[in-house]
C-alpha cells in the first residue's frame, strides 16, 4: 500500500530541497533556480539544478533527477521507504502505521542485525581457543590487541556451520543469512561463506556492519574473500574505515590499497586512512571522499599495478574536485610493511613521508622525468612537451604559474616559451572539454539514448509532442478537460508516455497534486525523466495555441500510422481516419 497522500505532501512541504541539497552541494541562485556542481557525478561546470517552485532537481550532465525523496535516496544510498523515514525523522514526523510495504526495509534491518551478531561471533571466536591461529596471525602482523578491538577483527573457524548455527539459535532464518551473504545455499544445505579466515568487518557511516572481508592465513587463493553486494552493501560506493576517518578531525583522507594498510596506518596514529573494498576506485567513491575531505593523499603500493591505480585515482579525484597528493613509500614497500618494524617510531616516520610527499602534479612530473634523457636536447624537448600538457590541464592559474617558474628555472627555458605552449594546448583542451560537456548535455536533452522511453528513437516527432503535452499538463492541471476533449490515450504512440498520460490524468481527476507520488510510483530512471519533463523550458510559456500544435502532431502522426496499416484497419478506424482527413483539410 502506498503512503497516504497527505503524509507525503506534508513531508515534502517541510523538507526544503534547497536546504537539504545544500548539505551536499554549494548552490548559487540562477534566475528562478539554484545551481551547483552535481553531487552525483564529477563535473567542472555546474549543470545540477534545483527547481524551488516544485521542490525538484535535475542534472543535465548525468540525467539524475527527482524530488527531495529521490535526492536522499541517491545521496544517502537508501531505498524509497528508508529515504522517507530519514526525512520524516529529520523534520520530526511520525511514519504512518502499517500503510506501506516495508518488507525490503525489514529485510535490510535483519541483515544489519545478522551482520552485527556475526561480527560479535567472529570476534568472540578470535579470543577463544578456536581462534588461536587467527589471533597468532594478526599478532604476527604486528597488530596490538587495542587495534584488533578497535577494528572489531575476528576469526571464522574451519567448521562450515558454526556461524549459521549460532545465528539460527538467535532466531535468524536461512533466507536472511543467505541474503546477507553470510551463508550460501548449496542444494538443500546452507553453509557459512567464510571459513578459516581472519575477518575484517566493514562498517558504514551510521555504524552498521554492512559487510566483511576475510583473509586467508596462507598463500592460498583467493587471498581475500569479500561479501558480495547485498541489499545493504554496494562495494563500489563504500570505503573501508570511513567511519573512523570521518571522526578523525582531519581535513584529509589517506587512500590506501588494502585493509591491512589502513589498519597499520591507524595503529601508527592516523585515523584518516581508508581503502576501497577489493576493487579499483570508482567515481562514486571519489565523490564520497570529497564529502569528508578537502584533500586525498594517495598511498598505493609502488609496484606497477599500484602506479597504474595511482594514475587512475588522480584523474577521478581531480574530477571530483579534491586536492590530491601522492605518497611514495621508500624502498618499494606498502604502508603496512613500512610501519611494521618501526614500532613507536612509525608515527614520525610516516608523518615525514606524508610531509615529504608532493601533490599530484609533482608526482606526474617526477614520473615523466624518468622517461627522458635530460642530457640531450631531444630528451629535453620531449620532456618539456609532456610537462606542458600536464600544466595545461590545471584549472588553477596560480598553481600553473608556480610550476611555470619552477620548470623554467630548472630547465633553463623562458617562462614565456612555456606559457605560449600552454595556452595553445589549453585553448584546445578547454575547447574539447566544453565540446564533451555540450555533447553530454545534448545527448541527455534530446534523449537519443533514452533508456526509459525506448520508442523515442523510432518515433522522434510524436514522442517529442507527447512529452511537451505531458509537461504542459503537469504544469497546468486545470487544462485536463480541454486536453481530454482533443486527444485520448490511444493517440500516444510511445508506451511510456501513454502510461504517463493515464497516470497524470488519474491523479488530476482525483484532485491530487500531479507530482507528489512520482518517486514512489516510478523507478529512479523514470522519475528523473518525469522531472526533466516537468521542468522543461519548452512548455514554461506554452499558450493554448502551442498546446494545440502538440495535439495536432499527435493526431497527425496517428493518421499516418493508421493509413500505413489501412489494409488491416477496422471499419471504425477507417471512418475515424476519414473524419480526421476531412477535418484536417477543411
Ligand atoms: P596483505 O597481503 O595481507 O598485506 O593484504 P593487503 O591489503 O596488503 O593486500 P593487497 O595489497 O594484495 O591487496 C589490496 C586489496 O585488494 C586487499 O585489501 C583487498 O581488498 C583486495 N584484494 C587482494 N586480494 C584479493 C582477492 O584475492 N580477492 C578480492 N576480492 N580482493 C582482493
Ligand atoms: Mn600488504
Amino acid at each position: 500500500m502506498p503512503l497516504p497522500e497527505g503524509f507525503l505532501e506534508e513531508l515534502k512541504q517541510r523538507s526544503d530541497i534547497t536546504e537539504i541539497a545544500s548539505e551536499y552541494v554549494n548552490l548559487k541562485r540562477r534566475g528562478r533556480n539554484m545551481v551547483g556542481l552535481c553531487p552525483f557525478h564529477g563535473e567542472k561546470t555546474p549543470s545540477f539544478n534545483i527547481y524551488t517552485e516544485n521542490g525538484s532537481f535535475y542534472c543535465f550532465g548525468c540525467g539524475a533527477g527527482g524530488d527531495v525523496i529521490t535526492f536522499i535516496m541517491k545521496a544517502e544510498n537508501l531505498d524509497y521507504i528508508d529515504a522517507v523515514k530519514y526525512l520524516a525523522q529529520r523534520v520530526g514526523m511520525n511514519m504512518p502505521e502499517d500503510s506501506y510495504d516495508d518488507s525490503m526495509s525489514q529485510l535490510r534491518k535483519r541483515i544489519y542485525e545478522a551482520n552485527r551478531e556475526a561480527a560479535r561471533f567472529y570476534f568472540k571466536t578470535l579470543c577463544s581457543p578456536e581462534g588461536a591461529e587467527g589471533l597468532a596471525y594478526l599478532r604476527g602482523r604486528a597488530l596490538s590487541d587495542k587495534t584488533i578491538r578497535r577494528f572489531g577483527l575476528g576469526f571464522a573457524d574451519s567448521n562450515r556451520h558454526s556461524l549459521c548455527n549460532h545465528l539460527r539459535s538467535l532466531g535468524f532464518k536461512n533466507t536472511e543469512l543467505v541474503s546477507a551473504n553470510l551463508a550460501y545455499q548449496n542444494n538443500n544445505s546452507v553453509s557459512d561463506r567464510f571459513n578459516n579466515r581472519v575477518m575484517f568487518p566493514i562498517i558504514d557511516l551510521r555504524g552498521n556492519v554492512i559487510a566483511f572481508g576475510g583473509r586467508i592465513m596462507t598463500d592460498e587463493k583467493p587471498k581475500y574473500l569479500n561479501t558480495s553486494d547485498t541489499p545493504v552493501f554496494k562495494k563500489s560506493s563504500n570505503l573501508f574505515s570511513l567511519n573512523n576517518a570521518k571522526d578523525s578531525g582531519e581535513k584529509s583522507l589517506i587512500l590506501c590499497e588494502g585493509y591491512m594498510d589502513v589498519i597499520a596506518v591507524n595503529q601508527a596514529g592516523f585515523a584518516n586512512a581508508v581503502a576501497t573494498l577489493g576493487t579499483a576506485l570508482t567515481p562514486e567513491q571519489a565523490l564520497l571522499m570529497k564529502r569528508y575531505a578537502d584533500e586525498v593523499i594517495i598511498c598505493y603500493d609502488s609496484d606497477e599495478a599500484g602506479q597504474k591505480a595511482t594514475a587512475r585515482a588522480i584523474t577521478l579525484l581531480r574530477n571530483a574536485g579534491v586536492l590530491v597528493r601522492v605518497i611514495t613509500i621508500p624502498e618499494g614497500k606498502d604502508p603496512d610493511e613500512f610501519l611494521r618494524n618501526r614500532g613507536n617510531a612509525g608515527h614520525d616516520a610516516f608523518k615525514n613521508v606524508i610531509e615529504g610527499s608532493g601533490n599530484d602534479v609533482d608526482y606526474r612530473i617526477a614520473k615523466l622525468k624518468k622517461n627522458y634523457n635530460l642530457e640531450q636536447a631531444e630528451g629535453r624537448v620531449g620532456y618539456l612537451n609532456e610537462v606542458v600538457k600536464i600544466l595545461a590541464s590545471l584549472d588553477n592559474s596560480i598553481e600553473r604559474d608556480i610550476y611555470i617558474s619552477k620548470i623554467s628555472k630548472e630547465m633553463n627555458v623562458t617562462p614565456d616559451a612555456l606559457r605560449q605552449q600552454i595556452s595553445k594546448i589549453s585553448r584546445h583542451d578547454i575547447y574539447e572539454r566544453r565540446k564533451n560537456e555540450f555533447r553530454e548535455i545534448q545527448r541527455n536533452l534530446n534523449g537519443r539514448d533514452d533508456k526509459v522511453n525506448t520508442d523515442r528513437f523510432s518515433k522522434p516527432r510524436v514522442t517529442t509532442a507527447e512529452e511537451a503535452l505531458i509537461s504542459y499538463l503537469i504544469k497546468n492541471p486545470d487544462k485536463l478537460g480541454f486536453i481530454m476533449s482533443q486527444v485520448d490515450e490511444n493517440k500516444f504512440q510511445s508506451e511510456f508516455n501513454r502510461k504517463l498520460f493515464l497516470y497524470f490524468r488519474e491523479r488530476i481527476k482525483n484532485g491530487y497534486e500531479p507530482l507528489s507520488q512520482v518517486s514512489a510510483d516510478f523507478t529512479q530512471e523514470e522519475t528523473a525523466k518525469i522531472f526533466k519533463l516537468a521542468n522543461s523550458h519548452t512548455t514554461r510559456f506554452a499558450t493554448d495555441n502551442t498546446v494545440r500544435e502538440y495535439i495536432n502532431v499527435l493526431n497527425d502522426e496517428y493518421i499516418k500510422l493508421k493509413t500505413k496499416d489501412i489494409e488491416n484497419a477496422s471499419m471504425d478506424d477507417i471512418n475515424e481516419q476519414l473524419r480526421r482527413l476531412r477535418n484536417s483539410h477543411s
